[in-house]
C-alpha cells in the first residue's frame, strides 16, 4: 500500500499515541501486585500512580526546546529512546523508589510525545486532512489505553506486572526506527533557514485528493517565519500570541477538569461505589467503557474537517454534561444493595458510555488539534509545550484529588462539580475558541489569532 508522507506521520505519531495512551492505562492492573510486591502504604501508592503526570508535566516542559532546536523528528526519537530505558528499568525494579524512577523517565517520554507527535503531524497535513490526522493520534492513545487493559488482564492471573511494563518497549522500538524513515516538518526545515530541504519534504505531501501547492506553501511559510522573532519563550508570552495561549491553555485544562480520568484511572472503583458487588462485572464494565471509548473517536476522524471544531466541542461538552447530571442523580438515589446486575447498574454503566462518547469525539482529539495549529510560527513549540504541561498539571489535580473529593462531596456531588465545569466550558468555546477548520496554519496565523 502506497502511503503519502502525511499519512506515513500519522502512523508514526499513532505509535506515540498508543505509547501515551498505554503507559497511562497500565498502572491501573499493575499497581495492585506491585503494592502486593513490595509492602506499599497507600501514600507510597498514590506517589506510584502520579509518577508518570509528573514526568509527564517535565517532559511537556522540556519538548519546546527540544522541537525549536533539534527539530520534530529528534524530539520524537528522544522520547522513544526514554520509553525504552523506562520500560526496561520499570520491568526490571528491584525497589520500589527504582520503580518510581522508572515511571518518571516513562513520563518524561510522554510528556515529550504528546507535544512533539499532534504538532509534527499538524505540520506535515494539508489543512483540509489537518483535523482528522491529529484526531488518528487520539485514536491511538485510546487503543493503548484498551490494550493495558488486555494486557493488565492478560498477566494478572500470574501476577506478572514487570511483563506488563515490558510489553511497553515493543512499540517503542518501532517508534525509534519508524521516525527515521521520515523527513522533518518542513515548517522547522524553513525556520532553520533549510529552504531547499523544506520544499523537497512539501513534494512528497498531499495525494490525489488533497493537493499541495509547493511553491505558494514554501512562500507562505516563508513570511510566517519572517516575522519570527528569536527567543520563542518569550514570543509565547507577548502580547500578539496571548490570545492563542489563552485558547491553548483553557482547551488543555478543561479537556481534564471536566473529569475524564477519573473514568479511565478509576472507572472499576465508579462502578463498585454505584453499587456493582462483582469485580468481575465492574471490571468488564469498564472494558465496555473503554470501547466506547474508541468507537466513537472515529466520529471526530470523519466529521472534524467537515463539520468544524466549534461544532463538535460544543456537542461533546453538552453531551458530557447531561451525561455527568444524571451520573449525580443515579448516585443521589443511593445504592438498591442487590447483587445481581440491576436498572440501577445499567443506568450507571449507560451514563458512563454517554459521557465518554461525548468526550471522545470533542475534547479528546479537538484539544490536540486546536494546541497544535493555532501558535503562529514564532511561538509553536513552547505554546504547545506550556499548554500540554497545563494539561498534564490539570490531570494530576484530577487524579489526586478525585478520592478525596468523593470523601468530602460524595460521589453525585463530585459529578456535579464536573458538570458545572463542563458548563463554564462551553462558554469558554463559544466565546474564545476561533473556528480552524479548512484554513492554513499561516492563514490561522494572520487572520484569527492575532
Ligand atoms: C487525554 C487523556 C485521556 C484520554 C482518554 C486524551 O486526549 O489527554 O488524559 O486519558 O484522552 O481517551
Amino acid at each position: 500500500m502506497h502511503l503519502t508522507t502525511t499519512r506515513r506521520v500519522a502512523v508514526l505519531a499513532g505509535l506515540g499515541g498508543l505509547l501515551f495512551g498505554y503507559d497511562t492505562g497500565v498502572i491501573g492492573g499493575a499497581q495492585l501486585f506491585i503494592e502486593k510486591q513490595f509492602d506499599l502504604s497507600s501514600l507510597s501508592d498514590e506517589v506510584l500512580v502520579s509518577c508518570v503526570l509528573v514526568g509527564a508535566i517535565v517532559g511537556a516542559l522540556l519538548a519546546g526546546p527540544i522541537l525549536t532546536n533539534w527539530g520534530r523528528r529528534a524530539a520524537i526519537t528522544s522520547a522513544g529512546t526514554l520509553f525504552i530505558i523506562g520500560s526496561v528499568a520499570a520491568a526490571a525494579a528491584p525497589t520500589a523508589w527504582f520503580l518510581d524512577g522508572a515511571r518518571i523517565v516513562v513520563g518524561v517520554g510522554i510528556g515529550v510525545v504528546s507535544v512533539a507527535a499532534p504538532l509534527y503531524v499538524a505540520e506535515t497535513a494539508p489543512a483540509e486532512q489537518r483535523g482528522s490526522m491529529v484526531a488518528l493520534y487520539q485514536l491511538a492513545i485510546t487503543v493503548g489505553i484498551f490494550a493495558a487493559y488486555l494486557v493488565d488482564e492478560w498477566f494478572a492471573a500470574d501476577e506478572a506486572w514487570r511483563a506488563m511494563f515490558a510489553i511497553g518497549v515493543i512499540p517503542a522500538v518501532l517508534l525509534v526506527i519508524g521516525v527515521r524513515t521520515l523527513p522533518e516538518s518542513p515548517r522547522w526545515l524553513v525556520d532553520r533557514g533549510r529552504r531547499d530541504d523544506a520544499r523537497a519534504v512539501l513534494e512528497t505531501l498531499g495525494d490525489d485528493e488533497h493537493t499541495v501547492d509547493v511553491e505558494v506553501e514554501l512562500a507562505t511559510i516563508d513570511a510566517a517565519a519572517a516575522t519570527a522573532g528569536d527567543s520563542k519563550w518569550r514570543a509565547a508570552f507577548s502580547r500578539g500570541v496571548r490570545p492563542a495561549l489563552v485558547v491553548a491553555v483553557g482547551l488543555a485544562l478543561i479537556q481534564q477538569l471536566t473529569g475524564i480520568n477519573t473514568v479511565m484511572y478509576y472507572a472499576p472503583t465508579i462502578f463498585k461505589d454505584a453499587g456493582m458487588t462483582s469485580s468481575t462485572a465492574a471490571i468488564w464494565a469498564s472494558v465496555t467503557v473503554s470501547i466506547v471509548n474508541m468507537g466513537s473517536t472515529f466520529i471526530a476522524i470523519r466529521y472534524v474537517d467537515r463539520k468544524g471544531r466549534r461544532p463538535l466541542l460544543v456537542i461533546g461538552l453538552i453531551g458530557m454534561t447531561a451525561a455527568l447530571v444524571a451520573l449525580a442523580v443515579v448516585f443521589a438515589l443511593g445504592s438498591s444493595g442487590g447483587s445481581s446486575f440491576d436498572a440501577k447498574d445499567a443506568l450507571t454503566v449507560g451514563a458512563l458510555w454517554v459521557y465518554v462518547c461525548f468526550f471522545a469525539f470533542s475534547l479528546g482529539p479537538i484539544v490536540w488539534i486546536v494546541i497544535s495549529e493555532i501558535f503562529p510560527a514564532s511561538a509553536r513549540g513552547p505554546g504547545n509545550s506550556i499548554a500540554t504541561m497545563a494539561g498534564w498539571g490539570g490531570n494530576l489535580i484530577v487524579s489526586l484529588t478525585f478520592l478525596s473529593l468523593i470523601d468530602l462531596l460524595g460521589d453525585g456531588g463530585t459529578f456535579l462539580l464536573y458538570a458545572v465545569i463542563s458548563i463554564a466550558s462551553i462558554v469558554f468555546v463559544l466565546r474564545l475558541v476561533p473556528e480552524t477548520r479548512g484554513r492554513t496554519l499561516e492563514q490561522i496565523e494572520t487572520e484569527l489569532v492575532s
